[in-house]
């Protein structure tokens, strides 16, 4: 299901500097599967919060994507969440990161949407440790993730959605930003976690 290991580029990507984009990272009857799964569920995806659960903020001028999260109502699901556990054991085993669950959701961008620079996790603030985001079609045009160098307004890397391209990068480093899509544009935004207590209360899994 995994086409790639975690020895060359995936180490040393992930150990130098924080993040790796590997293209074709899963099978191609996988990725035509989730996507099939946006399409069956495309009624029901709803309008992106920032912020999670009941503090949900709808803000326009931040994110315009539309989002749903994973549920297990299909084998296309419950498969991507056996590859991504099986990458959450492949890092902690690596990094000893201490990865403990791993949440997701389909995004979809249709023309004009976008998601401002952002973070996926303040330090200290949130059990967000590693993120993940795999693309489901290849637009033509449009929607580009734009990853900035920590701490700076250079970018480090700019990333054309490709169909089967898995980005994963290390959630409270990096800035991003995903440029104004063009054509309709799929993808599977997801966050290894660790089990952080805030405020004493130790944040369930969801
Ligand atoms: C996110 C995000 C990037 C992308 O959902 O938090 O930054 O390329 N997504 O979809
Ligand atoms: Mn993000």
């Amino acid at each position: 299901m995994i086409n790639f290991s975690t020895d060359g580029p995936f180490y040393n990507d992930i150990e130098s500097r924080g993040y790796t984009v590997i293209p074709n990272a899963l099978n191609k009857e996988l990725i035509a599967d989730l996507m099939a799964d946006c399409y069956r569920i495309n009624p029901h995806f709803s309008h992106a919060g920032i912020g999670r659960l009941n503090h949900l903020q709808i803000d326009d001028n931040i994110r315009k994507d539309k989002t749903y999260w994973f549920d297990g109502s299909s084998q296309a699901q419950l498969t991507y969440l056996a590859v991504m556990e099986s990458i959450r054991t492949m890092l902690n085993r690596t990094f000893f990161m201490g990865l403990f669950d791993y949440e997701c959701h389909y995004a979809k961008y249709t023309h004009g949407d976008f998601y401002k620079k952002h973070v996926d996790a303040f330090k200290g603030r949130s059990n967000r440790v590693f993120t993940s985001v795999l693309y489901l079609n290849t637009p033509n045009e449009g929607g580009e993730l734009v990853i900035y160098k920590p701490k700076s307004k250079v970018v480090e890397v700019s990333i054309s959605p490709e169909a089967g391209t898995l980005v994963l990068f290390e959630s409270e480093r990096f800035v991003h930003e995903v440029l104004p899509a063009v054509d309709n544009r799929y993808s599977i935004a997801g966050w290894f976690r660790k089990n952080a207590s805030i405020s004493g209360i130790v944040d369930p899994p969801r």
